[in-house]
């Protein structure tokens, strides 16, 4: 098993991730489920960078102490990225005291003791937005280019690192290392960059105390940028676990913005050379996404919250536009309409049509039971597709990798409107043939939801489990999953809408030509605010503690008494996020969750489960709950709130599954 370690840059947290920052982490996402589904053992880093000026600027502009301030964005940047479903395995913040103080001051002496820091006086232009001194020929019209502003004159005396000595040994190491600096429009820059000559660089800020003292002069500070680096090497033990540090280092890839390359690709291996260590094997540097084609900044007010976006569908919808519409490397824009636009293409017409199609024509023609066939012509298009896909994938062409996805399922939905298996349905003549095209279908619908994992994490396992996949998400390897499959027996689930079209206004797809598909999830559980309530849906009988536990039956559906849509929309049925789950001890049918519905702080509600679910079966789940109910103890614990769960006659309760909606979402 090969190991691959990669990061994202980390962000300042002056303000709340915006789109831009959210695409960063989310392809980087997609880069580090692609690694875990080819077997690698991955570990992805992400962070904040807290020791800038704005930061503390904006800390004192909220009367908060700067730590206290940090203390709490963090919290928002973990909540965004786990609404993104970003699966960061560390996540590192620059006023960590115990990891990166360490580092840093190490990195510092290190570099000091070979000769690399001496003293000098800087006198020039500093701009905060960046962090950056700035050569007066770098200026336009007096401004800094990116952020339009004047930046300020200062005169300090500070510690400098010798930059200029690594402009051989950095051009012999890019030379040596072609794939270094990626894409190659970047490589160019770079390259003219260093051969232009480089200038030493200032370290240190003299009169500051939110930042790290340096240990040969503690009045001074470490230069932000100097500090900030060095935490893709303090996250893995540098200055503090040598074994660790041993271990993970180097990383495989940094994934930043175009406008930061530059620090990664010469500051940053400089500094490694000069402490004697071994350099990152890969900077990318991804282009920026625009909003109707302007950057996206807090002075002109454009900037879009990512959650807005993932409110809208779901986090999928927006991983997957983020991914597909930008090629990975160039720059990108988005907008409400577009996104919109791709939502109803990609989701669903293309994919949540054909899903919806396969499994509502197994379920009429073949009671939702397929036996497996060898490949007819769609098996040769999805090992082409697989094989496309890794090529794509390993050489961070995401773009490219989703395009070949998104030919199989095409070619998918071609096969089915050319093979027509509802006319084949009408001659029990054609049965074999029946049986070979829907499995054919099948199958590579399967195989395109295997290579979107990376993409549309929840989306593509909902697939999958409607498609009769047995092994559990985590355990699934791409080279395996990827190749078609010749023998077996298929359950094919037939559930109702993944991706509701918006004008439909959360009425349930029509699945094939001549059956429309019941859902027994309500469609409106993906497309929040614009639908309107899914009234026609039967509801599930609900199976939390008030309907087993506390023995009350669920009402008999055969003459039921009707109630108003007002009376309904009294309940608040809400999504929600299964964060913890454990036995209630001396109950057999109590667990008890923690969940995520969108609030401040996480609930704890009693579910009558125990005997369906295993606790560990239930963390990250997204299901229904009813979330305005009045608390009720049962065994001495408060439950606030109740789960919805399907309970068959006879059989255990089947919780709701609400994937890919977000915690909060309305359920109507
Ligand atoms: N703190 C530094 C990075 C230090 S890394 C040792 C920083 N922070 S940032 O918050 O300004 O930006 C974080 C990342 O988001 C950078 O890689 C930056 O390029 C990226 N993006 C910021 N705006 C962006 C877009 N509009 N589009 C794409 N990426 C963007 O720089």
């Amino acid at each position: 098993m090969s190991s691959f370690f990669l990061t994202t840059a980390i962000d300042y947290v002056n303000s709340r991730p915006h789109l831009g920052t959210a695409y960063e982490k989310i392809t980087a996402d997609v880069i580090a489920r692609y690694h875990r589904l080819k077997g690698d053992d991955t570990w992805f880093l992400m962070g904040n960078d807290e020791h800038s000026q704005n930061v503390f600027k904006r800390a004192q502009e909220q009367g908060k102490d700067p730590l206290a301030y940090c203390d709490e964005m963090e919290q928002v940047f973990r909540e965004v990225w786990g609404r993104l479903d970003v699966s960061f395995n560390d996540f590192i913040r620059t006023t960590d005291r115990k990891r990166h103080f360490p580092a840093v001051q190490r990195m510092a002496q290190v570099c000091q003791d070979n000769g690399d820091i001496y003293e000098g006086t800087y006198e020039g232009f500093y701009c905060v937005g960046c962090e950056e001194f700035k050569p007066e020929k770098d200026l336009v019209d007096g401004l800094c280019p990116i952020h339009k502003t004047r930046p300020e004159w200062i005169k300090e005396k500070n510690w400098f690192f010798r930059l200029s000595k690594y402009q051989q040994p950095l051009l012999k190491f890019y030379e040596e290392h072609p794939s270094f600096i990626e894409p190659e429009v970047r490589r160019n820059e770079i390259l003219r960059f260093v051969e232009g000559g480089l200038d030493d660089l200032s370290m240190s800020r003299a009169g500051q105390s939110w930042g790290i003292p340096l240990p040969f002069d503690p009045k001074s500070v470490v230069y932000v940028w100097f500090d900030a680096l060095i935490n893709y090497a303090a996250a893995v033990g540098y200055g503090w676990d040598d074994a660790l540090f041993k271990k993970r280092w180097p990383a495989n890839l940094h994934i930043v913005g175009k406008d930061i390359t530059r620090f990664h690709c010469v500051i940053w291996p400089a500094m490694l050379m000069s402490a004697g260590l071994p350099l990152p094997g890969q900077v990318f540097g991804h282009g920026w996404v625009f909003f109707k084609g302007e950057r996206m900044s807090k002075s002109l007010g454009n900037m879009v919250d990512p959650l807005d976006a993932a409110k809208r569908f779901g986090p999928d919808p927006l991983r997957l536009y983020l991914t597909k519409e930008v090629p990975y490397g160039g720059d990108g824009d988005f907008t409400w309409e577009r996104f919109e636009e791709k939502y109803n293409a990609d989701l669903a017409n293309n994919l949540g049509n054909l899903v919806n199609r396969v499994a509502a024509m197994t379920e009429r023609y073949r009671g939702g039971q397929l036996t497996a066939q060898s490949g007819g012509p769609l098996a040769t298009v999805a090992a082409e597709s697989a094989r496309a896909y890794a090529h794509a994938m390993d050489r961070l062409a995401l773009h490219e990798g989703v395009a070949s996805a998104y030919r199989l399922i095409s070619a998918a939905n071609e096969f089915i409107a050319e093979t027509q298996p509802w006319s084949l349905a009408k001659d029990p003549a054609n049965a074999a043939r029946l049986s070979h095209v829907l499995y054919d279908a099948a199958e590579a619908v399967r195989i395109a939801a295997v290579l979107l994992l990376p993409v549309m994490p929840s989306s593509a396992v909902e697939i999958l489990r409607r498609l009769g996949e047995t092994t559990a998400p985590a355990d699934l390897r791409l080279d395996t999953a990827s190749t078609w499959r010749a023998s077996g027996e298929r359950a094919i689930l037939n559930a109702g809408a993944l991706w509701p079209r918006l004008e439909d206004k959360g009425a349930p797809n029509v699945s094939e030509n001549t059956t429309p598909a019941t859902p027994t999830v309500p469609a409106s559980a993906a497309a929040t605010e614009t639908t309107a309530p899914a009234a026609a849906v039967a509801p599930a009988a609900p199976a939390g503690i008030h309907a087993t536990e506390a023995g009350i039956a669920p009402s008999d559906a055969a003459a039921p008494e009707l109630i108003s849509i007002d009376d309904f929309m009294k309940i608040q049925l809400k999504v929600a996020k299964i964060l913890e789950a454990e036995r209630v001890p001396k109950s057999k049918k109590l667990v008890q969750l923690k969940v995520d519905v969108g609030e401040v702080a996480p609930r704890t509600i009693l579910a009558g489960i125990a005997e369906s679910y295993e606790p560990e079966q239930l963390v990250g789940r997204t299901i229904v709950v009813v979330a305005n109910l009045k608390p009720a103890k049962l065994m001495g614990i408060e439950s606030n709130g109740m789960v919805l769960a399907a309970s068959p006659e006879g059989g255990g309760a089947m919780l709701l599954n609400a994937e890919p909606a977000v915690p909060g979402t309305r359920v109507r």
